[in-house]
């Protein structure tokens, strides 16, 4: 039976680093064949159930589904006091360790992936691997072709930060589609703020291969179809 560092053990997953593991089995998050466990160097036997916030971090199946997020849930799997995307799914997804794939703010809408499949999470929310994401936005104010030849060449935002050069399709005088290549905090609003032009609405439509199934209502989620599952698996 071979033993491994707890902290190792959470981060071999994909979902958290190792200091990002250390702090959750500091907090007490973590648990051991059911005890909880506040040693990070622990040495746990490779087939006890570790379980963070009682939910198993790796299940004997992946899973993957699609779910239209709605405004009013935060995108993590707990959160005191708030309602999570993980509390809109039925009761046998609540312990199989499904966690989204990339966050969204409180109140944007649309496109999230939750899988417990962490290599595939860790892959695509990589800074290197540039999966597309494609937001709808509506703006306070009117959006022109200098908004659009600011995104294209890459926005520097009021802290400084630097964004990778983003596509604006102008749809309306205050809509637009907007595709990043990456994932920086509360980006599409701060990018926006920048010109200006704040953010009043935001949905994303697209995360990489995967475009938002017009058919789902808000909160309502599905199972990858399986062309689907491969275009995401290949990417
Ligand atoms: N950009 C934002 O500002 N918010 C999101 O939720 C996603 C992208």
């Amino acid at each position: 039976m071979g033993l491994e560092r707890l902290d190792k053990r959470l981060a071999a997953t994909g979902r958290w680093s190792r200091k990002e593991a250390r702090e959750l089995i500091r907090a007490g998050r973590v648990s051991v064949g059911g005890t909880p466990c506040h040693a990070p160097e622990s040495k746990v036997d490779e087939c006890a159930p570790v379980l963070v916030d009682g939910a198993a971090i790796g299940a004997d199946r992946p899973v993957y589904l699609m779910l239209h997020k709605p405004a009013g849930v935060v995108s993590s799997t707990a959160e005191l006091g708030e309602r999570t995307v993980l509390d809109l799914l039925g009761e046998e997804y609540q312990n199989i360790g499904l966690f989204p794939a990339g966050r969204l703010d409180k109140d944007t809408e649309g496109l999230l992936l939750l899988t417990n499949d962490g290599a595939l999470a860790h892959r695509l929310l990589s800074p290197r691997s540039h999966v597309d994401k494609v937001y709808y936005v509506e703006v306070d104010g009117a959006l022109d072709q200098d908004d659009v030849q600011a995104a294209r060449a890459g926005m520097t935002l009021g802290d400084g930060t630097e964004c990778l050069p983003a596509e604006l399709e102008l749809l309306s005088s205050d809509s637009a589609h907007i595709t990043l290549r990456e994932g920086k905090y509360h980006q599409v609003k701060r990018m926006m703020a920048s010109r200006g032009k704040p953010v009043r609405y935001l949905k994303r439509v697209r995360f990489g291969p995967l475009t938002l199934d017009a058919a789902l209502p808000k909160g309502g989620w599905r199972a990858l179809s399986e062309g689907e599952l491969e275009a995401i698996l290949g990417e």
